[in-house]
């Protein structure tokens, strides 16, 4: 058992980076990441000191929505390399200490997928209940009123059979029926298919999404909704989500993790917290990281963020792990949310909380939104819904000062950020008061004391700017203090003329000045 000195796991002390593949690292000259080039960085990431890497979805993919609309569960998209190239990528990373953790899609499949091939090619088909069909209503209208996450009905006709099938997102994305027994043991035999070959967890797609109501009836009208928010916000999403037979299935997903040793389930789950700690589970055999994504979402002040980790630490289960989430490939870069000088107190907080923290490739170099010109969108939400669009979040990784920054020798599939030339790994790394030299110093940091990644969480101080709070494990407490504003702030007594292990700023490390917190500046200090 890889257990660290407190007993922690790797999933709990350890750090979580995740790689867009498409925008990771090209080695073939086609614009598009692969996972040679995953397999090439990985001494960067080694570097960098996280402990896992999830990658988002490889698996083949008419890339409908780049990925995430998979057409077979056990192999590899050409794009993106071979299974020869998924097995040495897994034996490199674990030679470096690295875990690899998968995107599993299950809430719907391709349209493309075999399966819903044999589904829709006649209602007799043995897999016609594995999606969900129905008739339409009388005047013809879909079978209900719900509405895809992407914009516009949730239901497509189809013309051979006469029904219509759901999709939760785009039509080319038809939901799995996980009321069928024979569906879940297919799925449950392609996570083993990539258990087997060493992977060590997943992250799962829509997790909460899996199970709908089984009358299918009408979603309550949300009264609060308006423009410009995304169409599915029209609906209060109650009868396709979060649905209490959903815990029946991930717990089984979770015991044939339970079959391995060490594995890890995390869920993606969008739920206010007082439901998101339910997919702990029952006895806690759920996910073991329901995805906390708060910081994607509070408000940035010391007040909002401090009850954001108090109301979790108060809601979590006993016995429940945390983790925190800074980015993800679906929402805005915390740079382009609150700026680059909040942008490092955010990766502050990040590695000084408690629980396992995740990490989106691209923000430790501090990248921000890239505005896409309109025909160069790629993201079908973004096509259907302009103010939705994601590709501003996923554009290619900066390596260093060459052509495409390193990325591609050919032309990436979006636009790199008009400050590649400067804003890149090689050149980040030259300068000592880079944002990418303090995630590198932070991550240090919480590997170097156990009082950071699982030691107890005590808040010590809020105002209107500033927050304090103690992490301590055994006779270890250190306190970080955190600078919200763009002003000058004293330190709380107490702690002034204390030793600061390390700033934000990057520029007083391991000194004992008493001087106060500086706009947008945060510490770590050791009383
Ligand atoms: C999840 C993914 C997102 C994808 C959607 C449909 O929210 O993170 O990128 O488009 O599910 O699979």
């Amino acid at each position: 058992m890889a257990q660290a000195a407190s007993g922690s796991l790797w999933w709990q002390h350890g750090i979580v980076y995740q790689v867009y593949p498409r925008s990771f690292q090209d080695t073939n000259g086609d614009g598009v990441g692969d996972l040679p080039g995953i397999h090439r960085r990985l001494d960067y990431l080694a570097s960098l000191g996280v402990d896992a890497v999830w990658i988002s979805p490889i698996y083949p993919s008419p890339m409908a929505d780049f990925g995430y609309d998979v057409a077979d569960y056990c192999d590899i998209d050409p794009l993106f390399g071979t299974l020869a190239d998924f097995d040495a990528l897994v034996a490199e990373a674990h030679a470096r200490g690295l875990k690899v953790i998968l995107d599993f899609v299950p809430n719907h499949t391709s349209d493309r997928h075999p399966w819903f091939l044999d589904s829709r090619s006649s209602r007799k088909s043995a897999k016609r209940d594995w999606y969900i069909w129905r008739d339409g209503k009388p005047d013809g209208a879909p079978p209900n009123n719900w509405i895809s996450h992407f914009g516009g009905p949730a239901w497509t006709f189809d013309e051979a059979t006469g029904q219509w099938y759901l999709h939760s997102f785009l039509r080319q994305q038809p939901d799995l029926n996980w009321r069928n027994a024979d569906v879940r043991a297919a799925m449950y035999d392609a996570l083993r298919f990539w258990l087997d070959r060493g992977v060590d967890g997943f992250r799962v797609d829509v997790i909460w999404l899996l199970i709908k109501d089984e009358a299918l009836r009408d979603n309550p009208l949300n009264p609060t909704w308006q423009p410009p928010g995304a169409e599915i916000g029209k609906l209060i999403q109650f009868y396709n989500a979060d649905r209490p037979e959903v815990h029946d299935v991930i717990a089984e997903m979770r015991a044939v993790l339970d079959e391995f040793n060490e594995r890890v389930l995390i869920g993606e789950i969008y739920l206010p917290l007082e439901r998101l700690v339910t997919y702990y589970g029952k006895e806690l055999k759920g996910a073991q990281l329901p995805f906390n994504f708060q910081l994607l979402e509070t408000a940035w002040n010391a007040r909002a963020i401090a009850k954001a980790i108090e109301d979790y630490e108060r809601l979590l289960p006993s016995g429940g792990w945390p983790n925190w989430v800074l980015g993800n490939h679906d929402r805005p870069r915390i740079a382009a949310r609150v700026g680059e000088r909040q942008a490092r107190v955010a990766a502050m907080l990040l590695m000084t909380l408690r629980g396992t923290p995740t990490i989106y490739y691209g923000d430790e170099i501090g990248l921000s939104r890239v505005e896409i010109p309109p025909e160069a969108v790629q993201d079908p939400w973004g096509i259907n819904e302009p103010d939705q669009g994601r590709d501003p979040s996923r554009t290619p990784m900066q390596w260093d000062g060459g052509p495409q920054a390193g990325f591609t020798s050919g032309k990436p599939w979006l636009p790199l950020s008009d400050d590649h030339a400067a804003r890149n790994v090689a050149a980040l790394e030259a300068d000592a008061g880079s944002v990418l030299n303090l995630y590198r110093a932070l991550i240090a940091l919480r590997r170097a004391h156990l009082a950071l990644s699982v030691g107890a969480f005590r808040l010590r101080a809020v105002d209107d700017d500033v927050l304090v709070y103690e992490r301590s494990s055994g006779d270890e407490r250190l306190v970080v203090a955190l600078n919200l504003s763009s002003h000058d702030r004293p330190l709380p007594d107490a702690l002034a003329g204390v030793s600061v292990l390390i700033s934000t700023h990057g520029d007083r490390s391991g000194v004992r000045d008493g001087t106060p917190l500086r706009a947008d500046e945060g510490l770590v200090l050791k009383p």
